[in-house]
């Protein structure tokens, strides 16, 4: 069989183009061990109320028993949607979502002042309880899930410290957010409802593995942002402003996506120069679903740039715009076993770039791989930290609430993470399990909220 001389060309500069990619975003052990060290050095700082990119939140919010009785609304608000659930905790660990809506948050919403939010969040409120047929003598309690970095004062206060995940409200430092939201249910003579507890969701996740499993210790996201919490010891938290905290186990959330001693590539930077918050939120810009499908779109790009893909059809430039390329066409691509890849020819179609060739298509799929291999070893070496945390010795089973889109529909993220654990941490990985706890910003929020009214 002959070959054409430019097709040998551009097998052996892909050959090393894929190598370079390998190379600049493989992490090794070594790497990982250091960043795990890295990490568990900021967890300790951030408790102490040392400068740290971990802020390492009090919550207020303690474990379950499993017997928490009664109906709640949850609230969950996290980025791309408001969920608003009428839960019913049945005790004996049982948990019934009675009803459940769901609303697009809109980019407007997420622009200008924080009381055009909160009036969209308390009229999408009012909606549901006429389809619930709440009548406005029923009293009932809110769990509110705000899945943003917040300080909070008590298990109902908490001061917003910045907003993450490209929401761009003028006001920023010091919004109450309980506050604001009582004030928008005010407005629209929602008086019978009263928001009981305000937590992360992390904090969701976790309490509702840990309303049935008694192993549960930390909870974590990996959605389209990324963040942890775990239980950990009052007399650890020696920050300044925190005082009188009861001796039962104490649930820090992280704010994990804030750390940021990583080794970023020139693609990663490209990211964080186009985002609304330069310097900030590095891990989840080089982990979560709103980033992972960017870092792979600027990679792409570069690919065409160099015409490693479209050879054929240089002047397509799709991947150009922010935003073409998501993590979900990430999860299709990289699940796409087909012989001709399919699915990342359909991918390709819809994002309305020009038509490959095979080997274009294949060095597609081994970019996004080695992209999303990245981001689980991140997270391995992160999580491997939290439980060095709570555990030195690994005398105990520890179980991780994981909750998020991108865990429950990449195709080998978990099985990734796993495997760079067991690298890690030998034999002591089994005592590792990580358990997909769908809902658990809604479940959750009914749970915190019946611990704070119990
Ligand atoms: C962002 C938020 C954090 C949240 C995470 C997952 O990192 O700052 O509070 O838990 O996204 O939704």
């Amino acid at each position: 069989m002959s070959i054409k001389v430019s097709d040998f060309l551009y097998r052996v500069s892909n050959t090393y183009f894929i190598q370079y990619l390998q190379e600049i975003f493989d992490i090794d052990l070594d790497e990982m061990r250091e960043i795990q060290k890295d990490f568990l050095s900021q967890m300790k700082r951030g408790l102490q109320g040392k400068e740290s990119p971990l802020k390492m939140l009090v919550t207020y919010a303690h474990m379950p028993d499993g017997n928490e009785r009664g109906s709640f609304i949850a609230l969950d608000l996290g980025g791309t949607n408001l969920r608003i659930l009428l839960v019913e905790l049945q005790g004996a660990g049982k948990v019934r979502m009675v009803k459940e809506k769901r609303v697009t948050i809109h980019k407007r919403h997420t622009r200008g002042k924080a009381a055009k939010l909160f009036g969209f969040i308390a009229r999408s409120i009012e909606d549901f309880m006429r389809e619930c047929r709440i009548k406005p003598y029923m009293k009932i309690n809110i769990g509110f899930t705000f899945s943003f970095p917040v300080k909070q004062l008590a298990i109902n206060r908490g001061k917003l410290m910045h907003w993450t995940k490209d929401f761009a409200i003028t006001e920023e430092e010091g919004l109450d957010v309980v506050e604001l939201l009582n004030c928008a249910l005010t407005k629209r003579n929602l008086h019978n409802l009263k928001v009981a507890a305000l937590l992360n969701d992390t904090v969701g996740t976790l309490v509702t593995r840990g309303y049935s499993e008694h192993d549960c210790d930390a909870g974590m996201i990996l959605g389209t942002g990324t963040n942890a919490c775990y239980i950990e010891k009052p007399s650890n938290i020696t920050k300044a402003h925190i005082k009188g905290l009861k001796k039962k186990g104490m649930i820090v959330n992280i704010e994990w996506g804030n750390f940021d001693k990583l080794r970023l590539t020139e693609y990663d930077r490209a990211i964080d120069k186009e985002s609304g918050n330069i310097g900030m939120q590095l891990l989840e810009k080089t982990v979560s679903g709103k980033y992972l499908g960017e870092i792979v779109r600027v990679t792409l790009k570069d690919l065409a740039r160099r015409k490693f893909i479209f050879s054929l059809y240089p002047q397509s430039r799709p991947f150009d715009k922010p935003g073409t390329f998501n993590a979900e066409y990430l999860s299709r691509i990289e699940a796409d076993s087909s012989s001709d890849l399919k699915q990342v020819a359909s991918v390709f179609k819809e994002i309305g770039a020009a038509p490959t060739v095979l080997a274009e298509r294949r060095l597609v799929k081994n970019t996004c791989g080695i992209i999303s291999r990245r981001a689980a070893r991140i997270i391995a070496s992160v999580l491997t930290a939290v439980i060095f945390k709570m555990d030195p010795y690994f005398l105990k089973r520890h179980v991780v609430a994981v909750d998020g889109s991108l865990y429950e529909k990449h195709p080998f993220f978990s099985a990734h993470i796993l495997e760079a654990m067991r690298e890690l941490l030998g034999k002591r990985a089994d005592k590792i399990t990580l358990e997909l706890t769908k809902d658990g910003s809604g479940k959750g929020a009914a749970i915190v909220a019946a611990i704070s009214t119990g």
